[in-house]
C-alpha cells in the first residue's frame, strides 16, 4: 500500500504549493472581495474564519481530495462505530460515546455501551448533589469544603482546564484543587491549608498503577490519616476514579466509590467520562451535562457535514497544508481569553501525544512531518513575549486565534481592547508592512530619510502568516465543549491522513521503565554499571549530594 505522500493528491499539492509560494495573501484578498464569505462557517456554537490562510479554492479542492484519498468518511463512521481503530492496543475510541446525546447505541464487541455509559453519569449527577449540597459529610460530620484531584496527564490536564475556562460558573461552596507532580512541593503546597477533615480527594488514574498518582495518593492517604486515625474515615474522604476495581481496592478505596470509565476512552479523550467528576463537582453536574453537549453538537456536525463545510477537516487539512507542504514545525494556540489560559497546555498532550508518531499504522516509518509542537499563551501576554518571532522570525508558525464576543467580565473597556488586539494582530500578521511603507511612515512622520532607510528593514513585516479565527459568542460550558470536540476531531483527521495510529502512546515507556530502575538503585545506593557515563556521573552526584 503507497504511503500518502505517494499519492496523486499530495503530489498535486506539492506541485501547487510551488504556484503559491510568491503569493501574497493580501493580493488574494484584494482580487476576490467575497473571498471571506467563501471561507468561513459557523458550526456548535463557534464560527470559524480561515480567509487568512494561505490558500485559493483550488488548494482547498486539493486538500480534500487528499482526504477523499484516504477515505476519510469512512474512517470517521469506523471511530463513531465503535470498530477497533486503536490497533495497536486493539481498542475502540469512543470518547464521542461518553458524549452521546442521542443515546444513539454504539456497540463494542457486540454490546451496546450507552446504558453503562448513561449508568455512570447518573452515579456522578447522585454524588455531586451530595457533596455540594453538603449532605456527605466528612469523619467529623461536616460537609466537604476542598476537593483535590490526585492524577497526571489527561486525568489531570482536562479536568483542571475546564475547571479554569468555566471558572465563571464556579459557585463558592466547593474549591477544587489539582496535584499532578510528583515533586513533594505540588501535594505539601495544595493540602498544607486545607482541613483533612472538610477534604475530599479524587485519585484518577485510568490504569491506577501510575507511579507519581500512586505516590501522590498514598502520602495524601498518610496525610489525612495523621488526622483521622481511623482508616474507616477513608470511604468519606477518597474517591477512585479508574477503569482498574482491582488496583483501587488493592489500594484501599471501597469501589463502591469508585467511578469506572472504559479501555475504548484514551486517557488525554477522558474528560467527558468520570475524569470530570472534578468539572461537575466545581460548576454543578447540569453545566457538565451542558459540556457533554456541546460537545454533542460538534460530533454531529463532523459526522454529517461534508468534508468541504466540516470545521475539523478543514481545520486539520488546513494544519497539515502548513506542515507538510510549507515546513512548519509547530502551531501556537493563542486564547484571548483568560478563562482559556490553560488551553495550549491541554492541547499538548491531545495533540503531541497523539500524533508524535514515526511509524504508519503498520509499522513502517514515514518519511513526512507528523504532529507539530504544540503551544501557546493566553493573547495579549504572549503579544509581548513571543510574537515578535511569529511576525518576524525565519520561521513559519500558524496560529490559532480564539476569543469571545461577549466576556463573562466586561469591565470597562478591558474586552473591545483584549479583542481589538486578537483582530489587529490577526490582521497585521497577514497583511504584514514592507519596506517600503515602512520607509514612508517614517518620513511621513518626520524622521531624516538616511535613518528611515536605516530602520526600515528593521520594521519591515513579511506578512503572509496564516492564521485561522475562531470565534464564539461567549465562553459556555456548551460552546467549551464544542471547542475542545473540534480539537480532538482535527487530531484524528490529522492522523488518520498521515496513517499513524493516534491512540496510543508507547513513546512514554521507555524514560517510565527506567525510572522504576533508577529509583530502585537510589533506594539501595548502589548503581548498576550499566548506565551511560553522563548518566552515571549525575546519579554518583546526586547520591553524594544527598548523603552529606
Ligand atoms: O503519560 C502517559 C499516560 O498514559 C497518559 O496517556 C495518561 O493520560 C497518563 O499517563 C495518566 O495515566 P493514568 O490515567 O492511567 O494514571
Amino acid at each position: 500500500m503507497s504511503l500518502i505522500h505517494q499519492t496523486l493528491a499530495w503530489q498535486a499539492l506539492e506541485q501547487h504549493q510551488q504556484d503559491l509560494r510568491g503569493v501574497a495573501m493580501r493580493d488574494l484578498f484584494a482580487a476576490d472581495p467575497h473571498r471571506v464569505e467563501r471561507m468561513q462557517l459557523s458550526a456548535a456554537g463557534l464560527h470559524l474564519d480561515f480567509s487568512k490562510n494561505l490558500l485559493t479554492a483550488r488548494t482547498l479542492e486539493l486538500l480534500s481530495e487528499l482526504a477523499e484519498t484516504v477515505d476519510l468518511k469512512t474512517w470517521i463512521a469506523r471511530m463513531f462505530n465503535g470498530e477497533p481503530i486503536n490497533l495497536t492496543e486493539q481498542r475502540a475510541v469512543l470518547h464521542v460515546a461518553l458524549r452521546n446525546r442521542s443515546n444513539r447505541p454504539i456497540q463494542v464487541g457486540g454490546r451496546d455501551v450507552m446504558p453503562a455509559v448513561n449508568r455512570e453519569l447518573d452515579r456522578i449527577d447522585a454524588f455531586v448533589g451530595l457533596v455540594r449540597s453538603g449532605e456527605w459529610k466528612g469523619f467529623l460530620g461536616q460537609s466537604i469544603r476542598d476537593v483535590v484531584n490526585i492524577g497526571i496527564g489527561g486525568s489531570n490536564l482536562g479536568p483542571k482546564m475546564v475547571c479554569t475556562a468555566l471558572g465563571a460558573y464556579r459557585g463558592n461552596e466547593l474549591r477544587v484543587h489539582f496535584v499532578s507532580n510528583v515533586d513533594g512541593t505540588h501535594l505539601l503546597e495544595t493540602i498544607r491549608d486545607l482541613d483533612p477533615a472538610r477534604t475530599l480527594f479524587i485519585v484518577a488514574s485510568k490504569t491506577f498503577t501510575t507511579q507519581e498518582t500512586m505516590l501522590n495518593a498514598s502520602s495524601a492517604r498518610e496525610w489525612f490519616l495523621a488526622a483521622a486515625h481511623d482508616p474507616a474515615a477513608i470511604a468519606k474522604h477518597f474517591v477512585a476514579v479508574s477503569t482498574n476495581a482491582e488496583q483501587v481496592a488493592a489500594f484501599g478505596i471501597d469501589t463502591r466509590n469508585m467511578f469506572g470509565f472504559w479501555d475504548w476512552v484514551g486517557g488525554r479523550y477522558s474528560l467527558w467520562s468520570a475524569i470530570g467528576l472534578p468539572i461537575a463537582l466545581a460548576i454543578g453536574y447540569e453545566h457538565f451535562e451542558q459540556l457533554l453537549e456541546g460537545a454533542f453538537a460538534m460530533d454531529e456536525h463532523f459526522r454529517t457535514a461534508p468534508l468541504t463545510a466540516n470545521m475539523p477537516v478543514l481545520l486539520a487539512l488546513i494544519g497539515l497544508w502548513y506542515a507538510n507542504f510549507w515546513g512548519a514545525r509547530t502551531h501556537v494556540v493563542l486564547p484571548y481569553d483568560q478563562y482559556l489560559r490553560l488551553l495550549p497546555a491541554y492541547l499538548q498532550q491531545g495533540d503531541m501525544e497523539s500524533n508524535g508518531k514515526q511509524v504508519t499504522r503498520d509499522g513502517v516509518p514515514v518519511p513526512y512531518s507528523t504532529g507539530p509542537v504544540v503551544w501557546g499563551e493566553p493573547g495579549t501576554d504572549g503579544q509581548h513575549a513571543f510574537y515578535q518571532l511569529i511576525h518576524q522570525g525565519t520561521q513559519m508558525i500558524p496560529a490559532d486565534f480564539i476569543g469571545a464576543i461577549r466576556s463573562h467580565n466586561e469591565l470597562g473597556e478591558h474586552h473591545p481592547m483584549l479583542m481589538a488586539n486578537f483582530f489587529a494582530q490577526t490582521e497585521a500578521l497577514m497583511r504584514g508592512r514592507s519596506s517600503e511603507e515602512a520607509f514612508e511612515a517614517m518620513t511621513r512622520a518626520g524622521m531624516a530619510p538616511e535613518r528611515a532607510r536605516l530602520l526600515a528593514p528593521h520594521r519591515a513585516f513579511p506578512g503572509n502568516r496564516p492564521t485561522n479565527s475562531l470565534l464564539m459568542e461567549r465562553l459556555t460550558p456548551a460552546t467549551l465543549g464544542a471547542l475542545l470536540a473540534l480539537y480532538e476531531h482535527r487530531i484524528f483527521v490529522q492522523g488518520v491522513i498521515w496513517g499513524i495510529n493516534s491512540f496510543d502512546q508507547w513513546g512514554v515507556e521507555l524514560g517510565k521503565q527506567l525510572a522504576g530502575v533508577i529509583l530502585e538503585e537510589l533506594r539501595d545506593g548502589r548503581l548498576s554499571a550499566e548506565h551511560d557515563g553522563s548518566t552515571q556521573a549525575l546519579l554518583q552526584r546526586f547520591l553524594a549530594g544527598r548523603a552529606s
